[in-house]
């Protein structure tokens, strides 16, 4: 078994090594390994087990198929859980710690609890677990690689979740893009019939559930849980004002939880290991095992399964090779997917890879994507290409956001040449504050907090770039203005610097 953890950089060799292995050694599901926390409250987190992960396939080094998923331990003894009822598998939820993976971090048990408030009986009717399968936030490449490799983790863990909530019916809302993907979780939802685990009859428990999966068109806005409910109403993807929240009013009108892709496929294993075997990895309040997926300046980007509060540090060096011309080389680190923001190299050397570790830096884990960049980035285009990915995908509804991204866009463009006056980035700053927390929903805000970890790390990198500007070029003036420009019936003309304005 030692073999197992022999780590190999090749991913073709990867794959050889394994292959040959798993003739020898069938996957093992069993032992926990991790350390008892109490026992070391100095214990370095990171280097999980191969028998601690829960996508055994994310290498896609087995079938995705029924039959081999069922080897890897899925649907094993799914009736009994069921039959534990709703109280069981919600407290097991809460007692895991586990926090919803799709970016919030809201602890998943509390939140599933809401669809079942005392009396919940007497609202007669359907009520729908959504999972959120939309995947957009630029840098996140992991419900695509459950759904690829893992789909049965996906099913299975509606009916569980599905099942905890007293819902009736799971809609798996699937981002148009995905096509392969959508193919193969319809596959496995097919399989998953045919077997009797889903239908009136789940699994022979007696609980009726069905799973229905819905394409999306590919709009990022479309994420955000009450876009998405609309979205799948047949309406545009607009986000709903809260309260009332979905839990109260939802799909349809009817008590509705929204769920990540990653968060429902955990569940099981869950269950059937335990909450406690889950708390036991990660720091208090931070628990668990989590997919990273590390893009950007790294030897081999790569989406792994890893303890939480794994060092960054290590995170980077064990899996992904470490960054492209050495740690030294590091600029800095985007730990969550594009809304968070952008963490300088002296944070990246010490930070854990959690919830709380990275709040405390100003910045957050979000999707876990984390976007590495070295020396040879640009940073301030970097924020500017997200600025620009927040005005495309407003959806437009609320003023701040709307006018907001769109200004942002235009003096980030300006920013990236240095053509602005260094009183510029106050007023960038004061706009970004205009925006956060000003808005339906959280677009918002992650459109103002790349801008704002921009000029918190990277201040004089910008100031640097203006006075560069101005030194080969005629002073600029606020809004990106010279002394030559001149206006013609509203538009600017004829000015020296034609991208100011436009
Ligand atoms: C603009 C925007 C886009 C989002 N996109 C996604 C997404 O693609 N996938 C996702 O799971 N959550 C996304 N979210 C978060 C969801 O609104 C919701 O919080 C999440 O699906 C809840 O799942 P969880 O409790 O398992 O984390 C997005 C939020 C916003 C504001
Ligand atoms: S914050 Fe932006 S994306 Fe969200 S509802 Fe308002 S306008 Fe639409």
């Amino acid at each position: 078994m030692m073999l197992r953890n022999i780590r190999v950089t090749s991913g073709h060799l990867q794959r050889q090594l394994r292959t040959s292995l798993n003739k020898s050694y069938p996957v093992v599901r069993s032992l926990a390994t991790s350390a008892d926390p109490a026992a070391n409250p100095n214990r370095v987190h990171g280097g999980l087990k191969d028998q601690d992960r829960i996508f055994q396939n994310v290498y896609g080094h087995y079938g995705h198929d029924l039959k081999s998923s069922m080897k890897m331990g899925d649907w094993y003894k799914t009736k009994e859980i069921i039959l534990k009822g709703d109280k069981w598998i919600i407290d097991e939820m809460k007692k895991s710690g586990l926090r919803g993976r799709g970016g919030a971090g809201f602890p998943s048990g509390l939140k599933w609890s809401f669809m079942n408030p005392p009396g919940w009986e007497k609202n007669v009717g359907p009520r729908y677990l959504v999972v959120n399968a939309d995947e957009g936030e630029p840098g996140t490449c992991k419900d695509r690689e459950i759904i690829r490799k893992d789909p049965h983790k996906l099913v299975e863990g509606c009916l569980l979740a599905g099942r905890g909530m007293n819902a009736s019916a799971a809609y798996i809302y699937i981002r148009g893009e995905f096509y392969n993907e959508a193919n193969i979780l319809q596959e496995a939802i097919n399989e998953a019939y045919a077997a009797g685990f889903l239908g009136k009859d789940a699994c022979g428990s007696g609980y009726p559930f069905d799973v229905y999966l819905h394409r999306g068109m590919g709009a990022y806005i479309c994420g955000e849980e009450t876009a998405l409910i609309e979205s799948i109403e047949g309406k545009a993807g607009k986000p709903r004002l809260k309260p009332p929240f979905p839990a109260g009013v939802g799909l349809f009108g009817r008590p509705t939880t929204v769920a990540n892709v990653e968060t429902v496929s955990v569940a099981p294993t869950i269950l059937r290991r335990g909450g406690d075997w889950f708390a036991s990895f990660g720091r208090e309040r931070n628990a668990g095992v989590k997919l990273f997926c590390i893009s950007g300046h790294v030897n081999e980007p790569c989406t792994v399964e890893e303890e939480m509060s794994i060092p960054l540090k290590e995170l980077l060096e064990k899996h992904c090779g470490g960054v492209k011309g050495g740690w030294d080389n590091l600029l800095g680190v985007i730990p969550g997917g594009c809304s968070v923001p952008v963490m300088p190299k002296e944070v990246c050397d010490n930070v854990l890879m959690d919830y709380d570790a990275l709040r405390d830096e100003g910045s957050g884990l979000g999707t876990a994507a984390v976007i590495v960049m070295n020396k040879q980035t640009d940073m301030i285009r970097a924020i500017q290409r997200f600025s620009a990915f927040y005005k495309h995908e407003s959806c437009g509804q609320c003023t701040p956001c709307r006018e907001g991204t769109t200004w942002l866009q235009k003096m980030m463009d300006r920013f990236v040449k240095g053509q602005a006056s260094e009183k510029e980035i106050d007023m960038i700053f004061e706009l970004t504050k205009e925006i956060e927390g000003h808005t339906i929903c959280a677009l918002g805000d992650a459109a103002a907090w790349p801008v704002q970890g921009l000029i918190k790390s990277f201040r004089p990198l910008m100031v640097e770039r203006i006075n560069q500007y101005h030194n080969e070029h005629e002073p600029v003036q606020y809004g990106g203005w010279v002394k030559g420009g001149k206006v013609k019936e509203g538009k600017v003309i004829d000015n020296p610097i034609p991208s100011a304005h436009h």
